[in-house]
């Protein structure tokens, strides 16, 4: 997939697979703004990927409307524009109902759902005026339920509904995807999913077997996708959910 000349934006874009979307966009030819939540981070992402004009550091708190407008900005002003946002900002950790309380729910929604929205709404109008496009990084947990991360599946069936919504309203002008990832391993899994486990290895197993196809899915295999509902090839392509995820939301 050719992306020359393409201004891309990656929210979360400083680790895990928003890290691996903005090295595939590079790749391929685009100029990528790279966002995390702090300039540290989004700078030690910057020097991981090789510097280089084709690089704009875009930092900037996805939990706070300030600071999806601020991330958004910076890549606009830096470009002169944009042609495709990625929110792939996220974080997720999970625990029983009864040990939820307000400051996780609210730093879930904030991150996940309601900075997903807020980035869309503030690259709308340089979205439209390209016909760009935006694709959401949601999760099969999304699409499913999931016992013992009900917190983190409101976040993202929000997502995914929000998607197939945004996506009617802005159409023809921008389209807009989400794709659903099953486990990868990522920074979000390895620390707050395995390691922090009495038994790693034994949640990590449960992890593999969780999907049909046995294994944990690499960043690089999510950022393919990414790339292709971003492209040209996917120009029907509208409001859709894509799983990306072994098999794990195809039934029982
Ligand atoms: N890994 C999985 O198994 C999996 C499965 C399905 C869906 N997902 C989704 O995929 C997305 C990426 O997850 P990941 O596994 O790549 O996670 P990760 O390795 O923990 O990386 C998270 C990224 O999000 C950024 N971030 C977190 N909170 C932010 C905030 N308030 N403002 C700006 N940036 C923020 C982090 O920035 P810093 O570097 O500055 O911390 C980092 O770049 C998330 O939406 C997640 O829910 C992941």
């Amino acid at each position: 997939m050719d992306f020359t000349g393409k201004r891309v934006l990656v929210t979360g874009g400083s680790r895990g697979i928003g890290y691996a979307v903005a090295e595939a966009f590079l790749a391929a030819g685009a100029r990528v703004a790279v966002n995390g939540t702090t300039g540290q981070s989004v700078n030690t992402a910057l020097e991981r990927l090789g510097g280089g004009p084709n690089l704009v550091a875009a930092p900037g708190d996805i939990g706070t409307v300030a600071g999806c407008e601020s991330a958004v900005q910076t890549a606009v002003d830096a470009f002169g524009g944009l042609d495709i946002l990625v929110n792939s900002a996220g974080i997720g950790s999970g625990r029983p109902i009864e040990d939820s309380d307000e400051a996780m729910w609210d730093a879930h929604v904030d991150v996940n759902l309601k900075g997903t929205f807020f980035c869309c709404r503030a690259a709308l109008p340089a979205l439209r005026e390209s016909k760009g496009n935006i694709v959401n990084i949601a999760s099969d947990a999304g699409l499913i339920g999931v016992p013992g991360i009900t917190v983190y599946c409101a976040s993202k069936g929000g997502v995914v509904n929000m998607t197939r919504a945004m996506a009617l309203e802005v159409a023809p002008d921008v389209r807009v995807n989400t794709v659903c990832p099953g486990y990868v391993d990522t920074d979000m899994i390895r620390r707050d999913h395995i390691d922090k486990k009495d038994d790693p290895e034994a949640a990590e197993q449960r992890m593999i077997d969780y999907a049909p196809l046995k294994r944990i899915a690499t960043p690089a295999e999510i950022s393919q996708s990414v790339l292709y509902l971003a492209s040209f090839d996917a120009r029907f392509i509208t409001g859709a959910a894509l799983a990306i995820d072994g098999g794990s939301t195809a039934g029982h």
